[in-house]
């Protein structure tokens, strides 16, 4: 199938650099957010990115107003109607995914793609509520989107081969590296990531060592780019909690349990870069 209009649900750093990848690719994106101000916030990201382009002399300022004039806000997802494909980048909740998709399911053409940026939740359960799961598919882009060359393509129970090699296409067109990964809580990323994170919150949690010690250890010992808190502040820790509560209901292992005090920043809205403070105060 060949995809040519793409919608992007959810205009927060993820949803933007998604946005903005598809673009600079040559696609025609509406992107969607619940308010005025959260587009246009993405929109100023995306902007920002390109200007640091065109000063760096990877772009002109030509084609960086052509790839922001490919993008149109959306606010009500009845947009949808036209689109090939639907990349959702909303907030890491189920309630929320399957809501959104319901909606989709009924707006979208029948030949239209419904996938998902979720880090960890199952793409079968997300496909369950529509009646297109064969059409239902997880592209799992890594954070800071315009950099990191990872997308993890995930397979629902029913996803088609030829959705799947669609997607795939399209990811090789985004100048990305597909990797194929099974529908498991996590998939391969965060299965791997997220514990790491929340080991890391444990150490700073027992006294072990202090925030900034944790973050250079994993730095200079391990040549990790960002130490795992740093990390944990720039992914959101409300999305981190998220996935752990992921990995520890649909694993349901005790290795997987959050650390208390990763749940007690998230409740107290300290969810890292986005809100301003997390293990890190940001200006
Ligand atoms: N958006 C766009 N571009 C960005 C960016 C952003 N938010 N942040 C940095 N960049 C670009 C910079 O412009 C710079 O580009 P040029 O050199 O080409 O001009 C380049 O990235 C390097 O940036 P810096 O020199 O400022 O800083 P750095 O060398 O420390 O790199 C980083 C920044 C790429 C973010 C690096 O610190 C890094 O790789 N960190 C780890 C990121 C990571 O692990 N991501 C995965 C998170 S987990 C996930 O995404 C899955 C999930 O579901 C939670
Ligand atoms: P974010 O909080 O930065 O942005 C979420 C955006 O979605 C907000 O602008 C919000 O207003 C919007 N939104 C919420 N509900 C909506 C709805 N019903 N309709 C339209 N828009 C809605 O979050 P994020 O970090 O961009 O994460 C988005 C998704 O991407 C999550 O599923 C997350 O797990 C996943 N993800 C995050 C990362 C990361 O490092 N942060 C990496 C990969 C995948």
């Amino acid at each position: 199938m060949s995809i040519k209009k793409v919608m992007v649900i959810g205009a927060g750093q993820m949803g933007s650099g998604i946005a903005q990848v598809c673009a600079q690719a040559g696609f025609d994106v509406t992107l969607n957010d619940m308010k005025q101000e959260f587009f246009e916030r993405g929109i100023g990201a995306i902007s920002k990115n390109l200007s640091r382009d065109v000063e760096k002399g990877r772009r002109t300022e030509e084609e960086k107003r052509a790839i922001l004039d490919r993008i149109t806000m959306s606010l009500d997802l009845q947009d949808a109607s036209n689109v090939d494909i639907v990349i959702e980048a909303a907030v890491e909740n189920m309630e929320v995914k399957q809501s959104i998709f319901k909606r989709l399911d009924e707006i979208a053409p029948a030949h239209a793609i419904l996938a998902t940026n979720t880090s960890s939740l199952p793409i079968t359960e997300i496909a369950a509520v529509t009646k297109r799961p064969a059409q239902v598919i997880g592209m799992h882009f890594m954070n800071p989107v315009p950099v990191m060359k990872l997308v993890e393509i995930i397979r629902g129970l029913a996803t088609e081969d030829e959705v799947y090699e669609s997607v795939e296409a399209m990811t090789r067109k985004l100048d990305k590296t597909p990797v194929e990964v099974n529908d498991f809580p996590g998939f391969v990323a965060n299965r791997i990531l997220l514990p790491m994170i929340n080991e890391a919150i444990y150490t700073l949690y027992e006294g072990v060592a202090t925030k900034e010690a944790i973050d250079d250890v994993m730095k200079l010992g391990m040549n990790h780019p960002m130490g795992p808190l740093t990390l944990a502040d720039f992914i959101g820790l409300d999305t981190c909690l998220y996935i752990m509560e992921t990995l520890h209901e649909g694993l349901g292992d005790s290795k997987y349990r959050p650390c208390p005090l990763l749940r007690k920043y998230v409740a107290a809205g300290w969810l890292g870069k986005k809100s301003g403070r997390g293990f890190y105060v940001y200006e």
